[in-house]
């Protein structure tokens, strides 16, 4: 099959536009091709091989820790990191209500329950505020432990996730952590790259994790990582991926676990990938720039920024887009510019009031709803043409009231 014989299911993110800028699709340019018929040639296809273990170091190395656990996807890393991480059943974990449902579909998936706090309204994060507010309002400490006054249950952990290739506000974060003996669990997978007061994300916290879907900054087509400095819970996050294997002779598996490891195919486009990190961060900072330049004078749109304490790689750029100033909202600005062949995406519906989640508890979430309103990402794929920035930006001047077209 060529690329010309593929369809295009036309709402599915990323999927391939005919004549249309898409919004985010892989960028496979470096040796990825090289290094899979390195896998075949050799034979090694399944789920252990060199390629992994250097997709592994590679990943350690990045995010600067000690030991990086390769698995199917980030969905899975995050299920594993609340395991290692000891989140029991009935466990309550601080999580962001504005991101992608993963991690909190992770937080169920060990029989604990989400606690959705806020994002801030600068940068679109966790609200770090927020979050040791809850802890020390909503929470109270006894026998050695921080309860829920409302639920009656245990608070565990933290579960930050950096959305948008930007970091949220960790120092409060950490420093709640260890006053209240919380254990902190990243999910870096939107950030791979970006730095808080210049140290990677996923190093900050206790564990943490990242995704290579196919939208990510490198991507494996799928696939994910633990990364963590603690050598028992990495040895443990490698058991508990490869079914609890405990004798591999004998089949004897003394807990249950999951068939959660990447393959080295895979991990082989992987080592491609993060060895163009760099220039994917390049590349996504400089469509950043390009965008926010040709937008910032557009009444109604907000383009996204960057904190003083913040490196962020924009890897999905997205703005706000007010609909009175601008004239038209979020959705009907995707709409026209889908009209032109343009993709686009609003941000993700807030967790707290999706049905699975209605009766969890939210503390003050009171901006991420207005950020879901107003949030549309923009094409930003790793080497997008500046001909195509150009092109998204003379829309958006175009649909926009008061303005006169480039
Ligand atoms: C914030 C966040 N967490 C977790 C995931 C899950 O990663 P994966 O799709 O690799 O399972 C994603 C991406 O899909 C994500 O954006």
């Amino acid at each position: 099959m060529n690329a010309t014989d593929r369809t295009a299911i036309p709402s599915e993110p990323g999927a391939p536009l005919p004549d249309g800028i898409p919004l985010a699709v892989p960028a496979l340019r470096g040796n990825e091709w090289r290094y899979v018929k390195e896998c075949l040639d050799t034979n090694w296809v399944s789920s252990v091989g060199p390629f992994v273990e250097r997709f592994e170091r590679m990943a350690a190395q990045r995010v600067d820790v000690q030991h990086a656990v390769a698995t199917v996807n980030g969905t899975a890393a995050l299920h594993v990191a609340l395991l290692v991480a000891g989140v029991q059943p009935d466990d309550e974990v601080l999580v962001s209500a504005l991101t992608f449902i993963a991690p909190v579909n992770a937080i169920r998936y060990v029989g604990a329950w989400p606690v959705f706090i806020d994002a801030e309204p600068d940068f679109w994060q966790m609200d770090a505020q927020k979050a040791v507010e809850f802890l020390e309002r909503e929470c109270r400490w006894r026998d050695g432990a921080l309860w829920n006054r409302t639920s009656g249950r245990r608070v565990r952990a933290i579960l930050p996730v950096h959305i948008l290739g930007h970091p949220c506000d960790m120092g409060p974060l950490l420093e709640a952590a260890r006053q209240y003996d919380l254990t902190v669990i990243e999910d870096a997978t939107e950030g791979l790259g970006a730095r808080y007061r210049d140290r990677p994300i996923g190093s900050l916290g206790d564990i943490a994790c990242l995704s290579f879907n196919g939208n990510k900054i490198i991507t494996t087509g799928g696939g994910g990582m633990i990364v963590t400095d603690r050598e028992d819970w990495a040895r443990r996050a490698r058991y508990l991926t490869t079914q609890a294997k405990d004798d591999p002779l004998e089949y004897i598996h003394n807990e249950i676990g999951y068939n959660y490891r990447l393959t080295n195919v895979l991990a082989a486009i992987g080592v491609a990938q993060m060895e163009q990190l760099d220039d994917c961060i390049a590349s996504k900072r400089r469509t950043a720039r390009i965008y926010s330049e040709r937008l910032a004078d557009i009444p109604g749109i907000t383009p996204p920024r960057q904190a003083d304490w913040a490196f962020s790689t924009f890897w999905l750029y997205t703005v706000l887009v007010d609909e009175v100033q601008y004239g038209m909202g979020s959705r009907t600005l995707l709409r026209r510019l889908e009209d032109a062949s343009i993709q686009s995406r609003p941000l993700w519906h807030p967790i707290h009031s999706l049905p699975p989640y209605r009766g969890c508890q939210a503390y003050r979430v009171e901006v991420a709803d207005r950020l879901y309103a107003q949030g549309l990402s923009l094409p930003c794929s790793v080497g997008i043409p500046d001909e195509q920035v150009e092109r998204v930006s003379a829309a958006m001047r175009t649909s926009a009231k008061n303005t006169t077209a480039l």
